[in-house]
């Protein structure tokens, strides 16, 4: 027997709720703040993310999907959006609109991760990206935005964590630093600490296995290592920030997995037992556009785990959603009430009514078979009911039955689905 690829998940219909629920609330924010959705392909070039998400990243070493097609093109599965976001602006020429362009998706992401729980090999992100504007109260927004979505979903008390990685300049130099930092415990870092060491050593920073140690704590920060404008810009966003009444707590520690990042980084966890990862994270990317071949472009987003949102909302048990009532069973008896049964369920269709025919069993199964679809009434037509052309309307919470004229039922059935 077959069974999904590890990693990956098949979404019941009694998950539906959940997700229709995060969808509404992702779309109902996203509009509220300007935003319009983008989709684009599934797969992209691999180079779309080879240098954007960065080669020493542990997504691009390790868990990107990259095939070769039948035509020798190099694809990826897109392991997250931003980038393809970014190639999709350059194509399209979104530099000609008004910016910045506000963007937000809900899509499918792909990553050879190791599975556990909140995290899978398929997942889903919702996430926003404003392009075109370096201004630090685009900063303020996203933030907002992400915070705001998230908790539309219904996860309550929210930390924001924020730090600022600086410009490319201002990194090189802080970098320079931690390594002058790190190099006399080099021998203390461990396999892995050496490894980051040695190829990507701001993401020393985030190691499980080195925190709590006294070297590890006394590391630089990247805060003290801003130029002049990155400075500004960080001033100005942490004032926009208390502005609007929007706490949070700074981290040097916090890096990001992803080698895009210029300046503003964030993170966001919700207070939930069993949820030590973030719910969602983002920040701004001023150079992508660049390493894309565009002309250099600021930008900032977020992107956040709705299979997380989803765990972290039942753990919570804030919103117990039910399943919605099922559509009208039209139950019959007999070859020709079956018939005419068939023209009943498509006129209520017709109509605007969810109908279907029950199966072909006894009646007493056939009602059985109503209640199990949760319909919330059945009618019911035999070879008597044919003669005197009605149909016997059952309302199955009221256990309750009343006769109409068969052809005033349509219009009866599709009233209860409202306008
Ligand atoms: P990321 O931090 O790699 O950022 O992913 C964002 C969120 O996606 C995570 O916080 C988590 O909720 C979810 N996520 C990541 N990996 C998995 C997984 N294997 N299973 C389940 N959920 C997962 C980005 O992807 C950036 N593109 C965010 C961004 C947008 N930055 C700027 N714009």
């Amino acid at each position: 027997m077959y069974q999904a690829p590890r990693g990956t998940a098949d979404i019941l219909p009694e998950q539906q709720p959940y997700w229709n629920h995060v969808c509404s609330a992702v779309r109902r924010i996203a509009h509220r703040y300007g935003y319009e959705r983008i989709d684009t392909p599934v797969f992209e070039d691999s180079g779309v993310f080879l240098r954007t998400v960065g080669e020493d990243t542990d997504i691009v070493q390790k868990e990107t999907y990259s095939f070769k097609d039948r035509g020798g093109d190099e694809l990826t599965l897109r392991p997250e959006k931003t980038a393809a976001v970014c190639r999709a602006y350059l194509e399209h020429g979104m530099r000609n609109l008004p910016q910045p362009v506000r963007l937000y998706y809900v899509a499918p992401m792909f990553r050879y991760d190791r599975p556990q729980a909140g995290r899978y090999r398929q997942f889903h992100q919702y996430g926003a990206e404003a392009i075109g504007d370096a201004d630090p109260a685009v900063d303020a927004e996203m933030i907002q935005l992400a915070l705001d979505m998230i908790r539309s979903i219904g996860l309550r008390r929210l930390t924001l964590v924020l730090n600022n990685i600086g410009d490319p300049a201002d990194r090189a130099r802080y970098v320079a630093a931690l390594k002058e930092h790190f190099r006399p415990h080099f021998a203390e870092l461990g396999h892995d600490g050496q490894r980051r060491f040695e190829r990507n050593a701001l993401r020393l920073l985030d190691s499980k296995e080195l925190a709590g140690k006294p070297f590890f704590e006394a590391a630089p920060k990247s805060t003290d290592f801003l130029g002049l404008e990155a400075k500004a810009h960080w001033d100005r966003l942490l004032g926009y920030l208390d502005n609007l009444g929007i706490a949070y707590r700074l981290d040097h520690r916090l890096v990001r997995g992803l080698d895009y990042y210029t300046r503003t980084v964030f993170e966001i966890f919700p207070e939930v037992e069993g949820a030590q990862s973030a719910a969602g994270g983002g920040g701004r990317y001023d150079g992508l556009m660049e390493q894309l071949g565009g002309k250099p472009t600021p930008a900032i987003g977020f992107a956040a785990g709705i299979e997380r949102a989803i765990l972290n909302l039942q753990r919570e048990g804030v919103v117990q959603l039910a399943r919605p009532a099922g559509p009208i069973v039209v139950a019959y008896n007999g070859a020709a009430p079956k018939a005419r049964a068939m023209l009943l369920v498509s006129a209520v269709r017709s109509k605007g009514g969810r109908a279907v025919l029950a199966p072909e069993r006894s009646l007493k199964s056939q009602m059985r078979y109503a209640d199990s679809v949760r319909a919330p009434k059945v009618l019911i037509l035999g070879p008597q009911e044919l003669e005197r052309g009605i149909v016997t309307m059952r309302d199955m919470a009221a256990a309750a039955q009343v006769e109409v004229p068969i052809d005033e039922a349509p219009d009866r059935l599709a009233a209860l689905e409202g306008p």
